[in-house]
């Protein structure tokens, strides 16, 4: 029955990989009524949902996320934002003792939570979780619930989210905002369909970079929430990354840096305060 119920799934769905996730994801509800659950999660895939949202959670690095229509599923890409940035926080600590780490645009609650899961050996965590959306902001306060973490979830645009007392005292400052150009909205995988479109679409920046207006505007008022020393890292389309350097320089960050996604093609930078 087992490898009947598989080749059906696989079937729908055209893939055997995919199959058997969605029929032990059903079993985990118990095996009654699983072929049945099993049977609707993969009509949902076969209608082109993503398959992270039909199974409704995914790994990131070292933890396992609720994910869903409100909020972008994470990518491998910002695992590696995540790992560049604890790297260079390893390097330079700043912050001795505790960490005050702000993730802006926060989403599934993926990067702070995991910078907060990672660093709770070695240090304190003060994590404050940013987004404009309030159902993103509630799938991420319910995973970091689930995973026992302590978090402020602050509801509004960037840095206007943030209360005015954190000016100058951020150590960890990482986001992976939207910065698919405006332009693409209709172009893409259909799949991106699925994800909210607030999420990934943005308009082009003040120097007339397609899709470079919220990395600007989070790159262009980071020094003035960084702590002497905090880091700034955020991730962005390959063709935003000589903009972005120059905004650093201009505003004066300093040890700026580039860093590369597993293909090999720059996605964000590391830049610290003086
Ligand atoms: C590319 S998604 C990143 C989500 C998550 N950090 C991740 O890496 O998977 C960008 C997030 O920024 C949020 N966002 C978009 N514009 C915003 C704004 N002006 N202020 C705060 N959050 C915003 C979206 O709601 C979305 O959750």
């Amino acid at each position: 029955v087992a490898d009947e119920l598989l080749a059906e799934i696989s079937g729908l769905v055209g893939s055997k990989q995919e199959a058997a996730w969605i029929i032990e994801h059903a079993r985990g509800r118990g095996l009654e009524g699983a072929a049945a659950r099993a049977r609707i999660l993969a009509e949902r895939r076969a209608a082109g949902e993503p398959l992270q949202y039909v199974l409704g959670s995914w790994p990131f690095r070292t933890i396992e996320l609720e994910v869903g229509p409100a909020a972008l599923i994470p990518r491998p890409e910002t695992e590696q934002l995540v790992e560049v940035a604890l790297s260079r926080w390893r390097d330079q600590r700043p912050g001795q003792g505790l960490v005050r780490c702000v993730d802006l645009g926060t989403g599934t609650g993926a990067i702070g939570i995991s910078v907060a899961v990672e660093l709770s050996e070695e240090t304190a965590v003060e994590l404050y979780l940013v987004d404009r959306s309030a159902q993103a902001l509630d799938l991420a306060r319910k995973n970091a619930e689930r995973l026992g973490v302590t978090a402020c979830f602050e509801e509004g645009s960037w840095y206007q989210a943030l209360d005015d007392s954190l000016e100058g005292r951020v150590h960890l400052l990482i986001s992976n905002p939207p910065y698919v150009p405006d332009e693409q909205r209709g172009a893409l995988d259909p799949v991106l369909g699925y994800e909210p479109a607030e999420a990934l679409f943005a308009p082009q920046g003040r120097d007339g970079t397609a899709g470079f207006g919220d990395v600007e505007a989070i790159i262009g008022e980071s020094i003035r929430w960084l702590a002497p020393c905090g880091i700034l890292a955020v991730e962005m389309g390959e063709d935003q990354l000589d903009a972005a350097v120059r905004l650093g320089e201009q505003i004066g960050l300093v040890d700026l840096s580039c860093f590369l996604d597993l293909a090999g093609r720059r996605r964000g930078i590391l830049a610290a305060a003086p």
